[in-house]
């Protein structure tokens, strides 16, 4: 039976999310301006007018309640209470001057200093968006959650619901309690968290190179049945070959730089069952929205993203294609595309 109720709540939910998150970008971006006043950058490419963009949130949203009706998972429910995100929206706005001199110097490798950074790859021991303490602290761990949904004016959580539907197509006519499934470079585990709501039977595997972003899944998978979380790196995946039959990754790949992203999905390639699905969701690439190719060129000027310029122009079709991952879809969901594969079944 259609779930008409969850997809009004659904709907409601995402419309309350974004007049939140619209509000709060708003005061950060003037925030940011009067404590550190610089000119906007103008990018050369063009950029979608606000209406456009508007429609394709709409879209993304009116798609994401369409999904709840259809039962494809359940309507989307809080992690923590309303005091937990006040304080972390709290801390978002204290460390607005400490990240605003750390853009103003340039100096992003405040997570270098950090304990646990000792054996970790260069690459990865930058302050990705400025972050203070990079992925390694605690403090960058609680904020993360709320920086991201600023940037996408409550729309974050939508773009990774979008790659839920490739799950429950593949797991149609199959039985969930014998399938696994890994989130490669999983974070706070706000993926983790939709996933285990929509397929509680699932075996969920997480895996990141941050304990402290580890620690925070764990925090938001709580009550839920647990899933094992890996400290490990994506380029050296601790698991057997052929032990998935589902891998997701989820706004990872555009911190990876281009060799490292190949590796990381040869790795994502070898444990994956045959026939098993792989599931990327990340930024759109230049060229897939042609009048959108302005943001995307804006967006590591304005945030410290190192290997962002060379994501948004590589290959991915190739490099999945080269690592034995077919391509079955792509498709767009506003500012994030969701790329589904499927493991070569012979080699
Ligand atoms: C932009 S965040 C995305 C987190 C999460 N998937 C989400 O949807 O918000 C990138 C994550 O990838 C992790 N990461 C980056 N490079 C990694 C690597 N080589 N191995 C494992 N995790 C990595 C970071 O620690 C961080 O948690």
């Amino acid at each position: 039976m259609a779930d008409t109720l969850g997809m009004a709540a659904q709907l409601a939910g995402n419309a309350v999310r974004f007049g939140w998150y619209s509000g709060v970008n708003w005061l950060m971006t003037r925030e940011a301006q009067r404590l550190s006043p610089r000119p906007r950058y103008r990018p050369e490419r063009p950029v979608p007018s606000q209406a456009e963009l508007m429609a394709d949130l709409r879209a993304l949203f009116l798609a994401d309640a369409a999904a709840v009706r259809e039962g494809l998972y359940p309507p989307w429910e809080p992690a923590g209470g309303l005091g937990e995100h006040m304080r972390a929206l709290g801390a978002m706005f204290a460390d607005l001057p400490v990240l605003l001199a750390r853009r103003q110097t340039e100096a992003t490798h405040s997570a270098t200093e950090h304990a646990g950074a000792d054996g970790l790859p260069d690459y990865y021991t930058q302050d990705f968006h400025f972050q203070t303490g990079g992925y390694l602290s605690a403090e960058s761990a609680k904020l993360y959650d709320v920086q991201v949904e600023t940037l996408f004016y409550g729309a974050g959580a939508a773009m990774r619901r979008a790659g839920l539907k490739p799950i429950a197509a593949f797991l149609r006519g199959r039985n969930q309690r014998s399938a696994s499934l890994l989130d490669v470079g999983c974070g706070t585990g706000r993926f983790l968290r939709e996933v285990r709501l929509a397929f509680p039977g699932l075996a969920l595997t997480g895996l990141d190179l941050s304990q402290a972003y580890l620690d925070e899944a764990q925090r938001h998978l709580q009550s839920l049945r647990p899933a094992t979380l890996l400290n490990a790196n994506a380029e050296a995946i601790p698991l057997p070959d052929a032990s998935q039959d589902i891998v997701t990754s989820v706004f990872l790949y555009h911190e990876l730089p281009g060799a490292v992203r190949r590796s990381v999905t040869a790795e994502i390639a070898r444990v994956l069952k045959p026939g098993g699905l792989f599931v990327l969701v990340d930024s759109l690439q230049m060229g897939d929205r042609p009048g959108w190719d302005g943001l995307l060129e804006a967006f590591p000027v304005r945030f410290h993203e190192p290997y962002f310029a060379h994501y948004a122009a590589d290959d991915l079709d190739a490099m999945l294609a080269e690592a034995g991952l077919v391509a079955q879809e792509t498709a767009h969901a506003f500012l994030s595309k969701v790329m589904v594969r499927e493991k070569r079944r012979t080699c």
